[in-house]
Formats: structure tokens, sequence, C-alpha cells
């Protein structure tokens, strides 16, 4: 496509990857699935920021349905403790008992942030648990993760765009942009 150039983001060059029309026709086969097996439950969906904000806004908006949104933040911390240590936000009055609950992610990657968030989640007794991600990174998977509802399986190579950041930056770009080989 003519109109997508490679960029840079700081010391970093990224060329493009997945295009805005690739991202729509996917999200909007994930949205058909979700609206036909979910459209008679109420589900409520807990949207991972930031990174899935833009995937969020898009996938919810082909649901068939009005659906509730909540929006959540999972911070890991990396560094000399294990891994799986983190620690979750969201709104106080969120109840998660008897509901069908699903998860909105950017991507998976290690599955670290997941593999914390998903058993906190099933301790609150939701009347059932789904995950979804635009992107997973199947080489980079250390967990056992079921993703019920998975966007595209891609390499093990950092990219931008759609809602992913690097340093903060890019997460605007409608199109999602791989590092360039050095
Ligand atoms: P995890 O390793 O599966 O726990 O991934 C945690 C988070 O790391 C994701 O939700 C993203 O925010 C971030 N992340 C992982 N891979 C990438 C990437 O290639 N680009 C930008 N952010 C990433
Ligand atoms: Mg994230």
């Amino acid at each position: 496509m003519e109109h997508i150039k490679e960029i840079t983001i700081g010391d970093l060059h990224f060329v493009p990857y997945l295009t805005a029309d690739m991202l729509q026709e996917k999200v909007s086969q994930m949205a058909g699935e979700i609206s036909q097996k979910y459209h008679d439950k109420v589900p409520l969906f807990l949207v991972v920021m930031n990174g899935a904000f833009m995937f969020a806004a898009d996938l919810i908006r082909k649901l068939d349905f009005p659906a509730e949104l909540v929006f959540i933040r999972v911070k890991s911390y990396h560094g000399t403790q294990s891994t799986g240590k983190a620690q979750i936000f969201m709104p106080e009055d969120v109840e998660i008992k008897d509901r069908h609950v699903i998860i909105m992610e950017d991507i998976i990657d290690t599955g670290n942030s997941m593999s914390f968030l998903l058993p906190e989640l099933q301790k609150m007794n939701p009347a059932s648990l789904a995950l979804t991600a635009i992107l997973v990174k199947p080489e980079a998977l250390l967990h056992d993760i079921t993703i019920d509802f998975p966007g595209f399986e891609i390499p093990n190579k950092f990219v931008v765009g759609y809602g992913l950041d690097y340093n903060g930056i890019g997460r605007n770009l409608e199109d999602i942009y791989q590092l360039k080989p050095s």
C-alpha cells in the first residue's frame, strides 16, 4: 500500500505489517463470533488499558447488542521478583460475580499478565470468563492460556500501532508496524 511508509519512533525503525483494513476485517469477524455467543448474556467487557483501547472501541461498535464496558489496568512488577507478581486496578463498584466476563487485551506476549489476571477474576466467581486479544505471539507464550477469541497470530517481533506503543508513542497509528531488522 502506497500511503503507508516506514516510520521511526525514537531510535527504532518500523515497517508496515497489518493494515487498518486487515485489522477491521479481523475485528468484524471477532465481533460476529462474540455477538453470536453473547447477545443474550449481557456480558461485561473488561478492557485492559492502555493498549486495548483502540481494539475495544472498534470491536464493541461492531457488536449487535448494547454492551457494558469497564476499563481496568494490570500492573506487573518486573525486576528481581519472580514473574506473576502484579496488581489489578478496577473501579470499586464493579461486580464480577455471576457476570459473563470478557477480557479485552491488545496482545498476549509472554502471557504473564493474563496468567495473573485470569485466576484473580475467577476467584470473584463470574458466570463465565473469556479472553479476546487482537494479537498473539505464540512463540513468546510462557503460560497455558486459552484465548477464546484470538485475532492475528504474529511472530515474536516488537510491534506498534493500533493501541500498542513504543515508550509511550505510536498508539494512535491505525495500522500495525513491525520492528525493522537492523
Ligand atoms: P504479556 O507479556 O503477555 O504479559 O504482555 C503484556 C503487555 O506487554 C501487553 O498487554 C502489551 O501492552 C505489552 N506488549 C507485549 N508485546 C508488545 C509489542 O510487541 N509491542 C508493544 N507492546 C507489547
Ligand atoms: Mg497491554
